[in-house]
């Protein structure tokens, strides 16, 4: 994605093959920080840490963790502890698991000596395959949006599944850039997505960026700009899609899927079908969701007059946050993938089961 008069992806190879450039998504949307990766340990403390989120770019990140590690040490050993930390840095969304699995795999049947040159290829691959993936994405939803006759339509979408939260173009939002690019009138309304703000802090700089109108709202406003009439559809991404549809996302989609059903608006989902856990079928286990640290909802990051980015503390009661829920599949119109268009009954098409 162009920012100023630059292209930007959200994680890079070093040329020499030895690091990754990220952009350091903790500072937006005050500053566009770049940092360069350089050790696995590194990588997995960005995952953890939030520098990169997003399902699809935390499975690319996990696979460029595999081949930094490479670089260092190519043993069976250093593989399979490699496979285990990274998975567990962020339990939820299975895009993280899908990549790790795929990359450990290769490369343990690989003679050591190719291990290095092996495993940066396969990076280079998720990733590129990504972009490829989002573009489909935004195709099919634009080709299901275009028929909306308006003069502006209006969406609302929750946390950030734009390009920030994939190598680019994004996945509920690519259909939004492809609406713009075509010339129609959009308008979004952010949820600013309590506690760590990706709608206010990272949806909405996208957009700005974009130069696509936009208006961020509370996480409560949803149900009141729906009863209004105020918005045509709702889309979101997804970190885990049951076999029976169900959707885990951030948390506060299943009260805007709830409230969209109420008033009979459709609510989109938007993502590849990595994100598909084939392993899943609904029932035979809970989804395992994310708890962060009370401290997030305790604090509140900002920027302070002299341009410095500061936390403030918002008081010492406990917290509970859970960062993620589960949407049932009666509350979700279609799924947005790179394949195209589906029913919630068809998941298991999707990926050919
Ligand atoms: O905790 P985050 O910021 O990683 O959560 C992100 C989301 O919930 C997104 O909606 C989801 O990962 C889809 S991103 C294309």
């Amino acid at each position: 994605m162009q920012v100023g008069s630059k292209n930007y992806r959200t994680i890079e190879a070093s040329k020499d093959q030895s690091y990754v450039k990220i952009i350091d998504q903790t500072y937006l949307p005050f500053k566009l920080k770049i940092v360069h990766l350089k050790t696995l340990d590194e990588v997995i403390k960005a995952i953890i840490n939030m520098q990169v989120r997003g399902a699809p770019l935390i499975g690319v990140t996990a696979a460029y963790g595999f081949a930094i590690l490479m670089n260092f040490d190519s043993s069976n050993n250093a593989l399979r502890k490699c496979k285990k930390d990274l998975v567990n840095a962020r339990p939820t969304a299975v895009n993280l698991s899908w990549a790790v699995n795929q990359i450990y795999d290769a490369l343990i049947k690989c003679p050591l000596r190719e291990r290095v040159e092996l495993s940066w290829e396969l990076a280079n691959n998720l990733a590129n395959e990504d972009v490829e993936k989002n573009i489909s994405i935004g195709l099919h939803g634009y080709n299901l949006f275009k028929a909306y006759n308006k003069k502006t339509i209006n969406i609302l979408t929750h946390c950030n599944a734009g390009w920030l939260a994939t190598v680019d173009h994004g996945t509920a939002l690519s259909p939004i850039f492809k609406l713009f690019d075509e010339g129609f009138d959009v308008h979004v309304w952010v949820d600013e997505t309590r506690p760590r703000n990706q709608g206010l802090s990272l949806t909405a700089w996208e957009l700005s960026q974009y130069k696509i109108r936009h208006t961020v709202v509370t996480d409560n406003a949803g149900g009141l700009l729906m009863k209004e009439g105020l918005v045509d559809f709702v889309i979101v991404g997804a970190d885990r899609i049951a076999l029976d549809g169900q959707v885990c996302n951030k948390i506060g989609t299943y009260l805007k899927a709830v409230v969209a059903k109420e008033n009979n608006i459709p609510f989109y989902v938007a993502a590849p079908s990595s994100t598909i856990d084939i392993n899943f079928s609904g029932e035979t286990r809970n989804f395992e969701i994310e708890c962060r640290d009370p401290s997030e909802i305790m604090t509140m990051k900002g920027e302070d007059k002299l341009g410095n980015i500061i936390e403030i503390s918002l008081g010492s009661s406990p917290a509970y946050n859970p960062a993620f829920d589960v949407t049932p599949p009666i509350y979700v119109s279609k799924f947005i993938c790179e394949k195209g268009v589906f029913d919630t009954d068809k998941i298991r098409d999707i990926v050919d089961l």
